[in-house]
């Protein structure tokens, strides 16, 4: 399980299987699906069980998020075939998420984050383990990390804000160091690592014992081997992951998915912001292959 040190971490909308092979591809040791709902998956929504890894994914973990006990036993035990781990999600801000008291509103409640877990561990054969944040409000990790701990999560992540703050300020790093003491299973870092060296800075200064990527890698895979691509071979990616999402999308779905990537993968370059502008008009793959031609 989390076998290697650098991870791409799960973010909806953008680690679909497509997301997930290139980083792999670029050095990610081990990857996350989207969050999953455990209602939908229930009630059998095609969509939902379309996130689910597929058969060559290796080293994967199943993200789900909800907040019944019993739902989380059945839809664990639905997808426990499908990935080596499951996590749960105790960390999403998102209101429409929060007001049934699923991600972060389970930080509020750590009792019943206690239940899920403990119940998730006895009734499923693969590890659990959790994501989370400092707190909801305020600050309570170490409460956290205790109650995790205690209901035997094989893991905790920890995104280093709190849920008031989204994704504002800084992620709080010195809290790993903290946490690193008292934490006896492995704990990984979440927040603000825009590079393979402050991943490695996170694990050997900080105390994480490993960390999760999201945001640094949205049009950037090679965060996870720190190389850098030339031109043509950041062209050859673009139209790689377009056309992977294509094949399990479709065309039109796939590229309006596309666009927020796209833009991430201009960073940096001289021409980005004409770029931008002209991604936002296409509805075809061929309309991409055109604005891929004009990158400098
Ligand atoms: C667009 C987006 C979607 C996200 N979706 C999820 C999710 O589905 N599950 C989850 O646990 N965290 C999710 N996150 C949080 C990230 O996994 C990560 O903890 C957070 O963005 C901080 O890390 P970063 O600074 O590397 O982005 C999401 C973040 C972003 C930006």
């Amino acid at each position: 399980m989390l076998k290697g040190k650098i991870g791409l971490a799960p973010m909806a909308d953008y680690t679909d299987y497509a997301y997930r092979e290139l980083c792999r591809n670029y050095g990610a040791d081990f990857t996350f699906t989207e969050m999953i709902s455990i209602e939908a998956l229930i009630r059998d929504k095609k969509e939902s069980f379309n996130m689910l890894p597929k058969e060559n994914e290796r080293n994967i973990g199943i993200q789900l998020f909800g907040s019944n006990i019993e739902s989380f036993i059945k839809a664990g035990q639905m997808v426990q075939n499908y990935g080596d781990w499951i996590d749960i999600n105790a960390g999403c801000p998102v209101k429409k998420v929060i007001k049934k008291g699923a991600g972060s509103a389970l930080l509020k409640d750590l009792d019943k984050l206690g239940k899920i877990i403990k119940e998730l561990k006895n009734n499923v054969d693969i590890p659990v383990g959790v994501k989370v944040r400092l707190g909801f409000d305020e600050d309570i990790a170490e409460k956290i990390v205790e109650t995790v701990q205690k209901n035997n999560a094989d893991y905790v992540i920890v995104h280093a804000r709190t849920q008031k703050q989204l994704y504002s300020g800084q992620a709080n790093w010195k809290r790993f160091k903290d946490l690193s003491k008292l934490c006896d299973i492995p704990l990984g870092a979440s927040g603000d690592i825009y590079s393979y060296n402050d991943a490695k800075i996170l694990m050997e200064e900080y105390g994480a014992d490993f960390v999760v990527i999201a945001r640094g890698s949205i049009g950037n895979p090679w965060i996870f081997s720190d190389k850098k691509p030339d031109i043509e071979e950041l062209k050859e990616v673009i139209l790689k992951h377009s056309k992977m999402m294509i094949n399990d999308y479709g065309e039109e779905k796939a590229i309006r998915r596309f666009k927020k990537i796209f833009i991430g993968y201009t960073k940096g370059l001289k021409n980005a912001r004409e770029l931008r502008k002209q991604v936002a008009y296409i509805n075809t793959y061929d309309d991409l292959i055109n604005v891929v031609k004009g990158i400098e």
